[in-house]
């Protein structure tokens, strides 16, 4: 399956979600960046970063059933329904775009909490998800500024907002979303 191919099948996807659509093409473009200055595979990026909201809004019966073919049950209960978007995309990114680089997949499970030691490549799809340019909170812009100066500051500065605002949705808040917070306060500066 080819990268046009993948685009089409993004548009179909998303039809009728225009925020979606921009907001994943600015996850692109800001990966892209990123990705040049700190010398990733940037068709890996490319990859990742379209096939990580694909099925965002499937429905959740059918995104749950998908997960299992692949995951341990208990990540349904550990992540609040809407983060298992991310396991999803990893599901489709294997069956049906044939994807089995490790980058690749790594970066578009992470893609909602992280986790300590990310790969660069899941690193910079982390901070673009929540960086690009239609995304305007002051945490964003916040972000965007570190995420050109310091990867690592960027990753913990959006997991820190993260888990703040999973606290004020009184969603269930993962492990991980703490480890990552952990790992990448002393990976700073
Ligand atoms: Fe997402
Ligand atoms: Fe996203």
């Amino acid at each position: 399956m080819s990268l046009a191919a993948l685009e089409r099948d993004l548009k179909e996807r998303l039809h009728g979600h225009h925020r979606r659509l921009h907001h994943v093409y600015g996850v692109r473009d800001t990966a892209l960046k990123l990705g040049k200055i700190q010398g990733a595979d940037l068709d890996a990026l490319r990859w990742a970063a379209l096939l990580h909201d694909l099925t965002k809004y499937d429905p959740p019966t059918v995104q749950k059933q998908r997960i299992l073919r692949h995951y341990d049950p208990d990540i349904l209960s550990e992540y609040p329904e809407p983060l298992h978007h991310a396991f999803d995309a990893v599901v489709v990114a294997r069956e049906t775009y044939g994807i089995d680089d490790e980058r690749i997949l790594k970066a578009i499970e992470s893609h909602t909490l992280g986790r300590p030691g990310m790969e660069l490549t899941e690193k910079i799809l982390f901070v673009s998800d929540y960086v690009e340019p239609t995304r305007q909170y002051p945490s964003c812009v916040k972000a965007r500024e570190q995420a050109f100066i310091n990867l690592d500051n960027a990753v913990m500065l959006i997991i820190h907002d993260t888990i703040r605002y999973l606290e004020r949705e009184g969603k269930r808040i993962p492990a991980t979303a703490y480890e990552t917070l952990n790992y990448y306060q002393k990976a700073g500066d």
